[in-house]
């Protein structure tokens, strides 16, 4: 009926993840054409019908540990694969869990990731793949995230009146606890990696920082980087923030490293930071006042975000394809920070650059999940039967 039908299923980490996406069969064409007027439409849409996302429980075991990963997924995928078909029925969109043959291929992450768990998400798809006859479509995990933010249904876009929808070739941060990226988005098989961290990413930063800081969090509702943030924004009363900005910045003077170079680093930092920290608990006999933390806290996250907005300004000014390039797309769990978004918004309209519109996707569709698959597969749609492929553990966006 002019309609794709898609299964994705994810675990290359540790979130054991299935979700249906469903778009036109011209889909792909429509964006890479990037006829706006077209995209408008909003015929031309991907819609997410289901998206199951199980984690792991981490409250045994410090941090993630492969094997552990890989069994809770042979455990959990079967559930995620199933609720997400069981939501699917319930919507409609497929008539039988068993034999769903609405469905039109499965799309699976065949890499980066921890080969074993890469193997349990890949196992399934071949088993469903054989037993109802349709194709797979192996997906790169990094270029699903890169291309989530057309998935516009459900994205937010800075209020501006007629702002034009996302089409190539565009800039994209990913700040997460995993990754520090800034990405140009050429097509949905061309990327460039412009920056990456050298050592810790932003969201560790964050997190570090923060507890250093001794910054209360309420895990069950929050983060450490959004307490921070939160922490930061109760501002002493009557204060002018661009001053206590600069007030801040000034007194701390923390590294904003490698001015001229195509990386991110994050550990100078945190280090810096931790000294500040230790120096003010010896003046202060442990107890520093709060108004020194809520400063201190300040200026790392405006040095934090300074390495982003010269990054940012490098391409977008230096790059051949910078005048081409008409959205920054910042996605991942940091992207939810305001001042953040605040400052890059500043920063391009600083730069004579109004025309480039921001878009920051959900945080559900940022962090992993298989909606993000499905919706890439859907894109890109390169259909295969052989299941013989492997995990591919390491595998650069570049290649
Ligand atoms: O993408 P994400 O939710 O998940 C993973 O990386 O797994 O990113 C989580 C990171 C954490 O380091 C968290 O502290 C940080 O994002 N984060 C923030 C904010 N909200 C979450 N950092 C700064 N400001 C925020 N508002
Ligand atoms: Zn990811």
């Amino acid at each position: 009926d002019g309609r794709r039908v898609v299964l994705g299923i994810e675990s290359s980490c540790d979130d054991s993840c299935a979700a249906i996406c469903v778009a036109p069969t011209t889909y792909g064409e429509d964006i890479i054409s990037a006829s706006s007027e077209r995209l408008r439409n909003s015929d031309g849409e991907a819609e997410l019908v289901s998206s199951i996302v199980l984690k792991q429980d981490h409250s045994l075991t410090s941090g993630i540990q492969p094997l552990i990963a890989a069994n809770s997924h042979a455990a959990s995928l079967p559930h995620a694969i199933v609720a997400a078909l069981r939501e699917a029925k319930s919507k409609g969109f497929i008539a039988s869990i068993t034999s769903p043959v609405e469905i039109d291929a499965i799309a699976v992450t065949q890499g980066p990731g921890m080969g074993a768990s890469l193997a349990s998400g890949l196992g399934l798809s071949k088993m469903l793949s054989a037993l109802w006859e349709r194709p797979l479509v192996y997906t790169h995990h990094m270029a699903a995230h890169a291309l989530t933010p057309f998935l516009r249904t459900t994205t937010t876009t800075t209020a501006r009146p007629h702002a034009p929808t996302l089409a190539f070739p565009f800039l994209t941060l990913l700040l997460s606890g995993g990754h520090t990226l800034l990405v140009l988005c050429r097509g949905p098989r061309s990327f460039k990696i412009l920056a990456t961290t050298n050592d810790d990413s932003i969201g560790d930063a964050f997190d570090k920082v923060s507890r250093g800081l001794k910054i209360d969090v309420d895990w069950a509702s929050t983060s450490p980087g959004a307490a921070l943030e939160a922490f930061v924004t109760q501002r002493t009363e009557g204060g002018e923030q661009e001053t206590e900005d600069k007030t801040a910045s000034k007194r701390w003077s923390l590294p904003v490293p490698l001015k001229n170079k195509p990386e991110f680093s994050y550990s100078g930092l945190k280090s810096a930071v931790q000294r500040q920290i230790e120096e003010l608990e010896r003046v202060h006999e442990g107890q520093i006042p709060d108004s020194d933390r809520r400063s201190l806290a300040r200026a790392f996250q405006l040095a934090a975000f300074a390495q982003l907005e010269s990054k940012i300004r490098m391409n977008l000014s230096s790059e051949k394809q910078g005048e081409a390039i008409k959205a920054l797309v910042v996605s991942g769990g940091v992207a939810s920070n305001e001042v953040l978004r605040k400052r890059l918004r500043g920063c391009l309209d600083d730069m004579g650059r109004g025309d480039v519109e921001l878009h920051f996707p959900p945080i559900s569709l940022c962090t992993d999940n298989a909606a993000m698959i499905a919706h890439a597969a859907l894109l890109d749609y390169q259909t295969t039967f052989d299941l013989t492929r492997s995990p591919r553990a390491k595998w650069s966006l570049e290649d």
